[in-house]
């Protein structure tokens, strides 16, 4: 089904992933928040402190979205392997929808200027700030390494099914398993039989998901990738 819905969005030319698409609304809203409460204290215009409240609110559950989102991208981009900034980024959302999760909670009891508000806040936006750097690492650290216009094609098919764990060609899970340089590339039926049969953690990609057509595209991209 997850597969079904990335098809579709690949047959309207949408090739990338989901979550990136969603994070701004939890940001803007966790940093939107902080600076309606920042505002509040230094004006002492409490009102200013009832739209933070009400800010967060919606932050909360954009987080919902965009954590799921996210959860997507990694079953489909990622086979849903445990590369190190993906269980980071799992534990900072898990700690950020508790600190919303409180401040949603604890507005409803406490004055909108109170300091356990704000701190909450103020951890909110900490924990979205580095929710951000690590994926930022994940993106730039997975590029596919740029190639002339012929392999576009298999460019396409790499970013989408391969440089999740190869970024750069290299290898995020095995360092020393790298798609440069590998045997597997000797020839064509010897790179087939290795996507369609690998050897786990390596997830097999069956016709329905990389046809030979596309094998063979994916197949001229990897041959001319240089370190
Ligand atoms: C979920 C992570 C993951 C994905 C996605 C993935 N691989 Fe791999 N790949 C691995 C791992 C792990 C290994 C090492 C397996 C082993 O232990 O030999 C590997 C090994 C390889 C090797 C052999 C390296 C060697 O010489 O040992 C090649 C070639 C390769 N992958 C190509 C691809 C291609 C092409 C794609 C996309 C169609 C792809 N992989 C998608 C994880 C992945």
């Amino acid at each position: 089904m997850l597969d079904g819905f990335y098809h579709a969005l690949e047959a309207i030319g949408y090739t990338h992933p989901i979550h990136p698409t969603q994070v701004n609304m939890p940001i803007g809203l966790v940093v939107g928040a902080l600076v309606l409460a920042l505002a509040a204290v230094l004006s002492k215009k409490a009102h200013l402190a009832v739209s933070a409240r009400h800010v967060v609110i919606v932050a909360f559950f954009f987080l919902i979205v965009t954590a799921g989102a996210g959860l997507m991208d990694w079953l489909h981009f990622y086979s849903g392997v445990w590369l190190f900034p993906i269980k980071v980024k799992v534990v900072l959302a898990v700690f950020l929808f508790f600190l919303l999760g409180a401040a949603v909670l604890a507005g409803g009891r406490l004055e909108p200027t109170s300091p356990v508000l704000i701190s909450l806040y103020v951890l909110s936006f900490l924990t979205v700030v580095a929710l951000g750097y690590f994926g930022a690492n994940l993106v730039f650290g997975g590029r596919t390494p740029p190639l002339p216009q012929q392999y576009h094609a298999g460019e396409t098919v790499y970013r989408m099914n391969c440089c999740g764990c190869h970024p750069y060609g290299g290898n995020a899970i095995k360092p020393r398993k790298a798609v440069l340089g590998s045997d597997k590339l000797d020839n064509f039926p010897k790179f087939v039989g290795w996507l369609r049969d690998p050897r786990a953690p390596m997830p097999p990609f069956p016709p329905e998901r990389i046809s030979d057509a596309q094998a063979r595209q994916l197949y001229q991209y990897v041959k001319n990738l240089h370190d």
